[in-house]
């Protein structure tokens, strides 16, 4: 496995590929990769002949009061888990190669980064939305692979690279859980036994919201307060959003349709979790108004 560290180098590396006809397949990261990841790779792996996982923890994604500093960066165990499962290139790019000296330029937001993660961390998809647009720039993929788990930053990235032309293909995949099912996310590793234990709440509160839609519930104000209340039953969790939303525009839902997706988002102390569930009614059409 290569390690590329350059611009130059990492494009030249594409650009001789891309002309040699070899498909290009991308899973950007920002390490401390987990079973989450693996899936992510190994998709990747089946669907492309070469591929590049990027490493970068990206500094203006992060909030003033948010975690940068001590956010994990284990690398020798993210390239050896890169090297276990055939990745070709691993790009660790460092702050200086991504962001020279007069680099100005900040990607505009689509509506779909406006509500959620957009209220809670206002410099979060700014900072996402740019540092995607430069990797892709920088890698030349042909398809790029994202997790579900963050929803709403796959949306972004989606609506991005349609609205840019930027030329690669956007594949989501499903979220992977553990075997309680919370969401595996790098940030798992900050809780403690105690909070480790609580934390799966949010995964049971999403979980009986898709119930009762399932089972014909139509009030989402109803489903978001039980969800709520679900969730407040465990002590030390404090709920930043629960929303059934329309799965495209990621608007609260204001007619249910066969299609919704729940999109949720707790803090214990000092850590935040996000988890969604996608829900879709087979044969159903406009079940009800609300
Ligand atoms: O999901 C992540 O790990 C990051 O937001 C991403 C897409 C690598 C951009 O820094």
């Amino acid at each position: 496995m290569k390690i590329i560290r350059t611009t130059r180098a990492m494009t030249s590396w594409s650009e001789r590929l891309r002309r040699d006809g070899v498909i290009i397949g991308f899973v950007p990261t920002m390490g401390a990769l987990h079973d989450g990841h693996r899936a992510l790779i190994r998709a990747a792996r089946l669907r492309c002949d070469a591929l590049v996982v990027s490493i970068f923890v990206n500094p203006t994604q992060f909030g003033p009061r948010e975690d940068l500093t001590r956010y994990p960066r284990p690398i020798t165990k993210d390239r050896a888990l890169c090297r276990e499962e055939g990745v070709d290139v691993c790009f660790e790019p460092t702050a200086e190669v991504m962001y020279p000296e007069g680099f100005q330029t900040v990607v505009t937001l689509p509506d779909i980064a406006r509500r959620w993660e957009g209220e809670a961390r206002p410099h979060h998809f700014p900072g996402v939305a740019t540092v995607v647009t430069k990797l892709f720039g920088m890698v030349r993929p042909h398809l790029a692979l994202f997790g579900q788990k963050d929803y709403q930053q796959a949306a972004l990235v989606r609506q991005l690279a349609k609205d840019l032309n930027l030329g690669v293909a956007i594949e989501v995949r499903p979220t992977v859980r553990e075997a309680d099912g919370l969401a595996m996310s790098s940030r798992n590793i900050y809780l403690n036994a105690e909070e480790r234990m609580i934390a799966t709440s949010l995964f049971r509160a999403l979980r009986a919201g898709k119930q009762a839609i399932e089972g014909g519930m139509k009030n989402r104000t109803a489903i978001e307060r039980s969800m709520r209340k679900t969730i407040e039953q465990a002590s030390g969790i404090h709920v930043e959003y629960l929303a059934v939303c329309d799965p495209d525009s990621l608007e609260p839902l204001t007619r249910f349709t066969h299609r919704a997706v729940i999109l949720g988002a707790i803090r214990i102390g000092t850590i935040r979790l996000i988890d969604n569930l996608l829900i879709h009614l087979p044969g159903k059409k406009n079940l009800a108004r609300h």
